[in-house]
């Protein structure tokens, strides 16, 4: 059983331009490698854009940490659309990847009757918009984000006090209330292999801050949800169109009502806490080698 795990040069064990969160794909590896070892896997670290045949003899490749794929999106949906040419099991598929790679994916999700942020879709605000967001919302404090985007780049917050009658954003945005409950209670996220739920983790920003990423001070810890919580968690992963992602990190919010809203559903890089859930490593050796073993 041959393994492929995606990696790019801001993650490649060795590469002299290795990002400083690396860390995270050394994590992620230590978590799955060993689990793999152990049915007799084997897990080879492979930059995206090497040629497929440097995939030659995988069984299964996951994505893995090409953390870089929106500079080269076009190069990178080939390459994955190559791969499964090839006749190699690509996780998560690339008809998943397509659909999970822009945001609009969240009104697919919402018509499935999955409780998400209200959300105006523009493809370039101006601060009018944002005027016209706070009426339709209701609120004081708006965030626009963009609708192809990772890790809050391009993101902004608003409020009706501080009005900046110059702002704009040049590319299609997303424009919600702010959720007051993301500096108290958090953002969860919450890890499941094969729609099975693994485990869950708080995120939470530093004071001062809404962004729970660990590069604007963030911090994280795992946690047991409640039902109700993970249940609606779990009728995300139930409501995804394509089929059972090996691995999705569903992200949610509370909001006013108390209920979870959903802030992104990750199916394609996301980082899976392998340190709150050491479960992780063995259940997706398992899930994996189903996989092969049903091709
Ligand atoms: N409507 C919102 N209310 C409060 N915080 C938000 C809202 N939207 C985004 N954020 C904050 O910004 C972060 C990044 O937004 P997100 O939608 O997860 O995009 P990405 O992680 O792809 O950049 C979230 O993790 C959260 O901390
Ligand atoms: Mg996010």
């Amino acid at each position: 059983m041959q393994i492929g795990f995606l990696t790019c040069p801001g993650t490649m064990p060795g590469s002299p331009t290795r990002r400083a969160d690396a860390f995270e794909h050394d994590v992620q590896i230590n978590a799955i490698r060993p689990a793999l070892e152990v049915r007799g896997g084997k897990l080879s670290e492979i930059d995206w854009r090497a040629p497929v045949e440097a995939f030659a003899g995988c069984n299964l490749v996951l994505i893995g940490t090409p953390w870089d794929y929106q500079d080269d999106e076009r190069a990178f949906l080939a390459k994955l659309d190559a791969l499964e040419s090839a006749g190699i099991l690509l996780c998560n598929s690339a008809a998943t990847v397509r659909w999970n790679a822009r945001k609009t994916y969240l009104r697919d999700l919402a018509e499935r009757g999955v409780a998400t942020i209200p959300t105006l879709w523009v493809e370039q605000p101006s601060a009018a918009d944002i005027a016209r967001a706070m009426e339709e919302f209701g609120c004081d404090a708006i965030v626009a984000k963009r609708q192809v985007g990772a890790g809050a780049e391009g993101q902004s917050i608003h409020h009706r006090q501080s009005p900046d009658a110059g702002w704009a954003m040049h590319q299609p945005a997303m424009i919600q209330p702010y959720l007051p409950q993301i500096a108290s209670e958090g953002e969860m996220s919450f890890l499941f292999i094969d729609g099975k739920f693994s485990h869950a983790l708080v995120k939470r920003p530093a004071a001062g801050d809404y962004r729970v990423q660990s590069l604007y001070g963030g911090t994280e810890e795992a946690m047991v949800p409640a039902s109700p919580d993970l249940d609606a968690a779990q009728a995300v992963v139930d409501a995804i169109p394509f089929e059972t992602p090996l691995y999705a990190r569903i992200d949610m919010v509370r909001g006013e009502d108390g209920a979870l809203l959903l802030m992104e559903a990750e199916l394609i890089e996301p980082y899976l806490y392998p340190r709150q859930g050491p479960e992780l490593g063995p259940m997706l050796a398992e899930a994996i080698a189903r996989r092969i073993g049903n091709k």
